[in-house]
Parts: C-alpha cells; structure tokens; sequence
C-alpha cells in the first residue's frame, strides 16, 4: 500500500471522527441528529455506527484538513474535497448524514452522505480510489464477521440503513453491497465464510431484478441461496421501523423462499400462462434453470411441481432436463 494511501486513510480516519462529533455536539448537527432519532436509530446505534454529519459550509473541511496538515490536492484525489478550475478547494459533502464505508479492517475508507430532505442525489457516496473499490467492499463486514462466521449464514442488503436497522434489531449477520449490486469478489468472499445467504433486498422492481442477479452469482459460489420478499414495496428497513425486529425475523428471515423457487415466479412476469405458446416457452425456460442445479434430489424437487401445476408427467420433464444437461453439461 502506498504512502498516500496511508495518508489518505488517517485524513478518513480523522473526519469519520469530525462528523460524528459535530453530529452529536453541534448545533448544526441537531436537525440531522433529529432525522436519525426520528427514523428510529438509537443513540448506542448512531454512536456503533459513527454516523455523523458534515456542516453545510464551503471550506469546513478544508480548513480543518489543512491544519491536520493534509495537503488538499490529496484531499481531493481522496474524494474529500472537491477542485474547481482556479484552484480552489471545497467540502464535497455538504449538509448530509455521513455513514463511514468501513473495510474489513474496520477502518474508514469512504464515506456516503445522505441528503437530510429531498435533494439529489439522495446518497452521495465516495469516488472509487485505491482504498475503496464498490465492487470489493462489503459494508459492515468487520462488525458481521464473529455473527456470520457463528452462523455460518449471511444475511445480504442493497442499503447501509438497512444493514444497520436489521443489526439494531438484533439481526448481526447483516452485510450490505453499495447499491443494488453485488460483484464475483464480494460473492466469492462470502462464500469462504457460509454455507448459507439470504438475499434482502428491497421489495420494489430494481430490488427485485438486483436479488435475481445477486441469487444467480451467489448459486454459482455454490451456496445455498435464499431470496426473502418484503411485502408491500417496503424496503428492510421500512419493515422493520413499521413491523420492529421480531416480525421482521419471523415473516420475512424465516420466510425466505430458495433461489429457485423465487426464480420460477420472477420468470412468470415474462410470460402470459393464460397463452399456450407463453406457457411451454415459460416451462422451458424454468428446465433451463433446473438443469443447472447440481443435486439430483434439488432437481427432483423442482420438476415435482412444475409437474403439479402444469399437470405434465415427471418422466418427460426429467428427459428433457436430461436433453439440456447433454447439450449443455
Ligand atoms: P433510505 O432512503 O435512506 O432509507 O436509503 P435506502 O437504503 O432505502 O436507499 P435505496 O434503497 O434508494 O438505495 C440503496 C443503496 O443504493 C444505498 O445505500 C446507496 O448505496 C445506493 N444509492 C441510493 N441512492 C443513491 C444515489 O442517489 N446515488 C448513489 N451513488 N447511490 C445511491
Ligand atoms: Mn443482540
Ligand atoms: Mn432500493
Ligand atoms: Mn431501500
Ligand atoms: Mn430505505
């Protein structure tokens, strides 16, 4: 690791450290110290969190950097200030809740800021640096890790709130990707520590297109996938804010559905059933899927009750599955 990163990684250290206090002594922080209150995080949590918030102003950051002794051009390579064409130096997080993105180390290596109304956008997050790569981070591992590895099961989030909402809960296996995506490396490292994911993304359409992508790559690690579904558009954190932690645990955790069993109905939004052609296309395309699975028994399964509901015959799924396996191995 280079000595600007170094450098790079102490300056997040030292304004993970700022904003959390001017969030909790400030008066300017009051309002956004309100906003956490009222959304329902406690005190124990927004301090577990160091969850802070940055002063509306143009060079608070700057300044504070700058006695630190940080060179601003750094600052800004580090996505902490922003650059215009005269040389100026600015704050680049401005009148927002700050959630520190914490590596598995848990130290600071970017920042998301929250915009406290309805201003765009809605999260400002860090640009990319050598620290920190969306595609590698997996927010919260650090305090996960002891719950996940104990459990051997991981339960997956598409947002920093609800990772910390279900952890206020009493659900600590919680991890969150930055968005809607997860890469290979982040389902690969999973992988190394369970046996067992839950994907937990939000119940709107891009929550459940991201949790078909999500359940694809965290198959094809080998583990055993689980999608669970938030009724009513909710996302996990409105769940629980609305419903609190128990209900939460017991109508949407325990309630998960396999990856394929959330597959098949994903797959119907494609198809009109009520049309023959549709309907053969649609079984087809369900086989495509079947015979990717490794275990016979899974297999098995599945055409059981593509067999029921479309009242076919279990030998005839079962050659064609066979047909696919030896086209496709
Ligand atoms: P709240 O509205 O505060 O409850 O957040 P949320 O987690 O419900 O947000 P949402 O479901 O809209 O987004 C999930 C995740 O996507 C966030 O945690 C961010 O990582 C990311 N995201 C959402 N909005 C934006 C945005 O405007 N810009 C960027 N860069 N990322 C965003
Ligand atoms: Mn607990
Ligand atoms: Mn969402
Ligand atoms: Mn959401
Ligand atoms: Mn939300």
């Amino acid at each position: 690791r280079s000595e600007e990163s170094q450098i790079v990684l102490e300056a997040h250290q030292w304004l993970a450290k700022l904003y959390h206090h001017l969030l909790r002594n400030s008066k300017e922080g009051k309002e956004a110290f309100q906003y956490l209150l009222d959304r329902g995080f406690s005190e124990e949590t927004i301090k577990k969190y160091q969850i802070g918030f940055s002063p509306n102003s143009k060079d608070f950051v700057v300044t504070f950097l700058e006695k630190k002794g940080f060179h601003p051009q750094t600052m800004v390579k580090a996505g902490l200030l922003s650059t215009n064409d005269q040389g100026d130096y600015a704050d680049r997080f401005r009148g927002r809740v700050i959630f520190p993105l914490r590596n598995h180390l848990g130290k600071t290596v970017a920042f998301a800021g929250r915009a406290l109304g309805k201003q765009e956008p809605k999260y400002l997050n860090s640009p990319e640096t050598e620290l920190f790569q969306k595609g590698k981070l997996l927010y919260n591992f650090d305090l996960a890790r002891s719950a996940i590895r104990k459990q051997k099961r991981v339960i997956l989030f598409e947002g920093y709130v609800d990772v910390i909402s279900a952890d206020q809960a009493g659900v600590h296996n919680a991890v969150g990707t930055m968005g809607t995506s997860i890469s290979s490396t982040q389902a690969n490292l999973l992988k190394r520590y369970v046996d067992q994911v839950i994907i937990c993304y939000d119940g709107d359409k891009p929550g459940v297109e991201a949790a078909a992508k999500a359940g694809q790559l965290m198959k094809e690690t080998g583990c055993q996938t689980f999608v669970a579904r938030i009724p009513d558009g909710l996302d996990p954190d409105d769940f629980i804010q609305k419903h609190g932690g128990d209900r939460f645990q017991k109508e949407v955790i325990d309630t998960s559905e396999t990856y394929m069993t959330f597959l098949m109905s994903f797959l119907k939004r494609d198809y009109n059933l009520q049309i023959e052609g549709d309907r053969i296309a649609y079984i087809e395309k369900v086989l495509q899927e079947v015979a990717k699975l490794d275990r016979a028994v899974e297999r098995e399964h599945y055409l059981n009750e593509i067999a029921k509901e479309f009242e076919m015959s279990l030998d005839t799924l079962k050659e064609e599955v066979q047909s696919i396996q030896r086209v496709s191995p």
